[in-house]
Parts: C-alpha cells; sequence; structure tokens
C-alpha cells in the first residue's frame, strides 16, 4: 500500500465496516426532473447524482451533426458544494471533461444511433454529493434516465469501481479508498453480453488480480441491473406513479 499511514484494511474490514466485496447501498429514484425526456435520482452510498437525457433533436451547431446517426453529447458537473474538499468549485475542469467523454462514449455503444440521423442526445450528470465513484454512478444513473427517455438501446448499461489494497482487491472504492488505494479501476458493463463498455485504471493489477476485480463488477452487477430495473418498473406501477 502506498505509505499514508492510513490503513484501508484491518482483519478484512474497510474504514466504513465494509468487507472487500461489499458494495455500498443504492437507491434510484426514477423521473424527479419533469422537462427531461428521462431522467433519474440516485444515491450510491454518500454520492447524490442526478442525470436528465434530453432529445434526439437537431444537432447544434450544425456542424456537430453526423447525416447518418444521432451524436451523443454529454456534461457531467460536479455542484460546487459536493465535495468537502471545495474541489469541486472549479467548474468544467480537465477531470470534468474526461468523465463526461468516457460517459458519453459508454453510451454511444448502446443507443441505436442510427434511427436518428443529424441530431443530437444530450445526457446531463450533475454530481450533488460525491464520495468516490461519481463515474459509475453518473453512469449506472444515466443509463435509466435513457431509458425512461425512452431511446431505444442495445442494453441498460451499469458502472462500478473496483481496486486495490496491498494485494487484496476491493469492490466500490469510496472516496479515502480512491485516494489512498495501490489501484482503482472504474468499469462500466454492458450486461446483456458482460462486454466492456469502459475501463479505466490508475495504479496496477496482476492479471489473478484482474481477474478477480472483474468477477467481483460482474457479481455486483447483477445487484445493480436489478435497482436500475426496479427504478424502470416502478414508473409503471402504483408505487412508481408518486414520483411520475
Ligand atoms: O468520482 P470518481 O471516483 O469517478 O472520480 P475521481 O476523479 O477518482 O474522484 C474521486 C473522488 O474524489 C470524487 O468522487 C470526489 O469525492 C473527490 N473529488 C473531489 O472532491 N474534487 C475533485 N475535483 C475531484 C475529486
Amino acid at each position: 500500500m502506498k505509505n499514508t499511514g492510513i490503513k484501508l484494511l484491518e482483519n478484512g474490514r474497510r474504514l466504513d465496516g465494509r468487507s472487500p466485496k461489499d458494495m455500498r447501498s443504492i437507491k434510484i429514484i426514477p423521473n424527479p426532473i419533469k422537462n427531461a425526456g428521462g431522467s433519474a435520482y440516485m444515491e450510491w452510498g454518500k454520492n447524490k447524482v442526478v442525470a436528465a437525457v434530453y432529445g434526439p433533436s437537431e444537432a447544434l451547431p450544425r456542424h456537430t451533426a453526423n447525416p447518418d446517426k444521432a451524436v451523443i453529447k454529454c456534461r457531467y458537473m460536479m455542484a460546487p458544494f459536493s465535495s468537502e474538499e471545495g474541489h469541486g468549485r472549479v467548474g468544467m475542469n480537465r477531470r470534468a471533461i474526461e468523465i463526461s467523454k468516457v460517459t458519453a462514449e459508454v453510451f454511444e455503444n448502446v443507443v441505436i444511433l442510427d434511427q436518428f440521423p443529424g441530431t443530437e442526445i444530450n445526457i446531463y450528470v450533475e454530481v450533488l454529493q460525491s464520495d468516490g465513484g461519481t463515474r459509475a454512478a453518473g453512469i449506472t444513473c444515466a443509463a435509466v434516465a435513457m431509458a425512461l427517455s425512452g431511446i431505444p438501446m442495445k442494453d441498460l448499461p451499469y458502472a462500478i469501481s473496483v481496486g486495490k489494497v496491498g494485494e487484496d482487491i476491493i469492490l466500490d472504492l469510496d472516496k479515502i479508498e480512491d485516494n489512498y488505494s495501490d489501484a482503482d479501476m472504474p468499469v462500466a458493463i454492458l450486461p446483456r453480453t458482460d462486454s466492456v463498455a469502459l475501463l479505466q485504471m490508475d495504479g496496477t493489477m496482476s492479471k489473478t488480480q484482474f481477474d478477480t476485480a472483474m468477477q467481483m463488477v460482474l457479481d455486483a452487477g447483477k445487484i445493480i441491473s436489478k435497482l436500475q430495473k426496479d427504478a424502470l418498473m416502478s414508473q409503471y406501477t402504483e408505487q412508481g406513479k408518486k414520483y411520475g
């Protein structure tokens, strides 16, 4: 482990009491933003994220249009008050541009773009409170928003991060783990085929550690996918109508 003096894992327990394989709790509320085509609010541990999808609409400025298919545009932002450290107060920075880009790329792989030539589909992800893993939460939340908007997709992506403390693999890193772990790997998955739509890596893992990490992602994915589908289904039940 990096020599920080912070023990992220002791006697098989993490600082917040989780075991290496435990995920933080997740809650998803469908369609909180009435003006959007589809939207979702998500709490993932201490992260609070809203995603809203607009479009398809004419791609503007016109030079951004593709005559053969829709273009996906994404804006990920952290609210100025979202972080204890105040890092989020700088508006659109290099990190936000990167996360916006990788989020758009996930959806370029699932949305059936050629049904909407010349148009743009806008995904907005706003992080209201952050505690590590906000890009994963944003993608997972935006997938629900996209589905609720009725835009056809081949699959319902989810994302989660996995990492390494010493030689141990841990799932769903919170901020302190993200900052001080030996590796941090956000992954987005298309669950029908378990194909990888995003994989970023800060640090290194052996092949065996990587395989363990990916298996943890796929196991957690079953739970995350179910929560996404429950949120979608709730729109069509009595319980869902109170949000609708
Ligand atoms: O959020 P995610 O793990 O996808 O991205 P990160 O760049 O690895 O950031 C990890 C965490 O650090 C974020 O979730 C925030 O809690 C915090 N952070 C922050 O407070 N201010 C920043 N400018 C960047 C990160």
